[in-house]
């Protein structure tokens, strides 16, 4: 089964209304490659001024929260979200994991809350430096895969991206054998979890892609794309991972 590559932004807590200029370039580099798919993820005040200012963009959400609604101050949901604009969500990603205690378990019910109002849905997995070390990765990526994906999760709305925790905003990344290896276990247990459907289903490296590194990952057979932070910021750096996926 084919699978289109994704190559995905991720502004995390960074950008202004001053940065939305950046999404030009990168929608312009988009439009010029129609074999892939492009999406940036802002910060939820930047969703609605991104989302008209760049329409044929897929615009995200960072997080979204597993309630519809209700008594969760400070909190967002998917419906508000996507009514801003977005079209898609990640969830799990390892800061919110780091920085807000959230779990496998609540990446499952907020993908699922994505779900529900039609957006669809990036959710992250990946080991620790010290869980790599002990040679726990593979069991760690299963065992997060294992809680974090939802039943019925296929490739028309469901994406998982492997992100070795040591490997985002630090230059490091894994070789490309480890990188193929766990893309083909994630795989894998995706298969156990969902059958046939988990051909379908993309699965995105992330941790410290540029332009330099974004050919040897994408070319990884079971590598369907990259959720890049860092890079993602201007167009002058993201670009040219979208060319490098657009080149495959
Ligand atoms: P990075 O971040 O590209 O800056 O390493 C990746 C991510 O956290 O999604």
């Amino acid at each position: 089964m084919t699978r289109r590559k994704l190559v995905a932004g991720n502004w995390k807590m960074n950008g202004s209304l001053a940065c939305l200029d950046e999404l030009d370039g990168i929608a312009a580099a988009a439009a010029e490659s129609p074999g892939v798919d492009v999406a940036v993820a802002v910060p939820f005040t930047l969703i609605a001024p991104a989302a008209q200012r760049v329409p044929a963009l897929m615009i995200g959400a960072e997080d979204v929260h597993e309630a519809d609604s209700g008594a969760h101050t400070g909190c967002v949901s998917a419906g508000m979200v996507r009514e801003a604009g977005a079209r898609f969500a990640i969830v799990g990603h390892s800061e919110r994991r780091a920085d807000q205690g959230e779990t496998s378990h609540d990446a499952w019910a907020k993908a699922a809350a994505a779900r529900r109002h039609g957006l669809t849905v990036i959710a992250c997995c990946g080991e620790t430096e010290a869980e790599r070390n002990a040679d726990r990765a593979e069991r760690v990526v299963q065992a997060q895969i294992e809680k974090s994906v939802p039943d019925h999760a296929d490739g028309s709305w469901f994406t998982l991206a492997y992100e070795p925790r040591w490997a985002i905003g630090t230059g490091r990344t894994p070789t490309l054998e480890d990188i193929q290896s766990i893309h083909a276990i994630a795989r894998a247990k995706l298969r156990m979890l969902v059958g046939d459907a988990a051909d379908g289903i993309r699965i995105l490296y992330g941790g410290s892609v540029t332009g330099d590194n974004a050919a040897g990952i994408l070319s990884c057979p079971d590598v369907d794309g990259a959720l890049v932070g860092g890079a993602s910021l201007t167009a002058a750096k993201f670009v040219p991972i979208i060319r490098a996926a657009a080149a495959l």
